[in-house]
């Protein structure tokens, strides 16, 4: 059997689309183009290539940006001035910090100073709150949010099935396990002390990996017919010709198991950007029709 290969390029290009015509909607009603606030301290270079991607596709969808570079020793205090000062700022729908950060600043702190209905990466605690009791309204992490599309696109229903998440990040093992639940799968989560990987793996219907350790997961882990997610991306130095980027499953040996596989890259990849334009568009929404109740209130009183 050779899986089907899930395309994370077209996918996102489908929720880009639904995002440029909701704001197109917003726009038609009267209300401003949606704006995301992007922040980036000192100099990673990949972090830096992350946000110019960030940018470009905001305004792509119609939305406006705005981009704030730090320099590698901006104070904590000084981020938090910038983020209170956004956090009020009418015309900002969104705001995403892109980690990581330099070791002086406490990233607990910046991501609770977030107003909650401006956190598009959906890290602060209120939101991480909402997720975990299933509440609705809230911002959801761009890569879990991504990863239950692409799993969607193969499934109608997972009500049921075993779910394993390799990982437990707060970007993304964590919040995934809590959606997966959420959607009635019976989830478990193994971790870098986790024993017996390889056949906790092997019962899964559904396998969402997210380690950053290359080729972990191989061929013989994966339950034959199972939905592969592949989180990973980790870039390999392959000599004197391109880098290369891989992932945390070994795909020429999962593909020929797994009933449905992401590649890397074209996975998961393109689906976490798209889907922050996605929660910059449903933060503008949410604040839209609260603009609106209070109108109303007003005209009642
Ligand atoms: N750095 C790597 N992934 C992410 C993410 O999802 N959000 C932010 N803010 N920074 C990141």
């Amino acid at each position: 059997m050779t899986a089907r290969i899930i395309d994370g390029k077209s996918l996102a290009a489908g929720v880009r689309k639904d995002v440029a015509e909701g704001v197109a909607a917003l726009v038609a009603g009267g209300v401003a183009a949606p704006e995301l606030a992007v922040v980036l301290i000192g100099d990673d270079p990949a972090s830096h290539v992350y946000v110019a991607n960030k940018v470009k596709q905001t305004e792509a969808v119609g939305m406006r940006s705005r981009r704030f570079q730090l320099d590698a020793g901006t104070t904590e205090a000084a981020l938090l001035d910038l983020i209170e000062g956004l956090n009020r700022d009418a015309a900002v729908s969104g705001i995403l910090v892109q980690f990581p950060l330099p070791p002086h600043i406490d990233t607990a702190r910046v991501v609770t100073t977030i107003h909650p209905d401006k956190d598009v990466d959906g890290f602060n605690p209120l939101n991480v709150g909402r997720i975990a009791a299933g509440m609705q309204g809230a911002l959801v992490p761009c890569t879990p949010l991504g990863v239950m599309r692409l799993i969607k696109s193969v499934h109608d229903d997972i009500a049921g099935l075993g779910a394993l998440v390799v990982g437990a990040s707060n970007v993304v093992g964590r919040p995934m396990a809590r959606l997966l639940l959420q959607e009635l799968c019976t989830v478990s989560i193994a971790h870098v002390r986790t024993t017996d990987l390889e056949r906790r793996c092997r019962e899964a219907d559904i396998l969402v990996v997210a380690t950053g350790v290359p080729g972990l997961i191989r061929g013989h882990f994966i339950k034959r017919g199972a939905t592969v997610i592949d989180v990973g991306i980790t870039r390999i130095k392959s000599g004197a010709g391109a880098d290369k980027l891989v992932g945390d499953v070994a795909f020429d040996e999962a593909i020929e198991v797994a009933g449905a596989i992401t590649p890397v890259p074209g996975g998961v990849g393109p689906m976490t950007i798209a889907c922050l334009l996605a929660n910059t568009l449903s933060a503008a929404q949410m604040e839209a029709a609260r603009s609106k109740a209070a109108e109303v209130d007003v005209t009642a009183a």
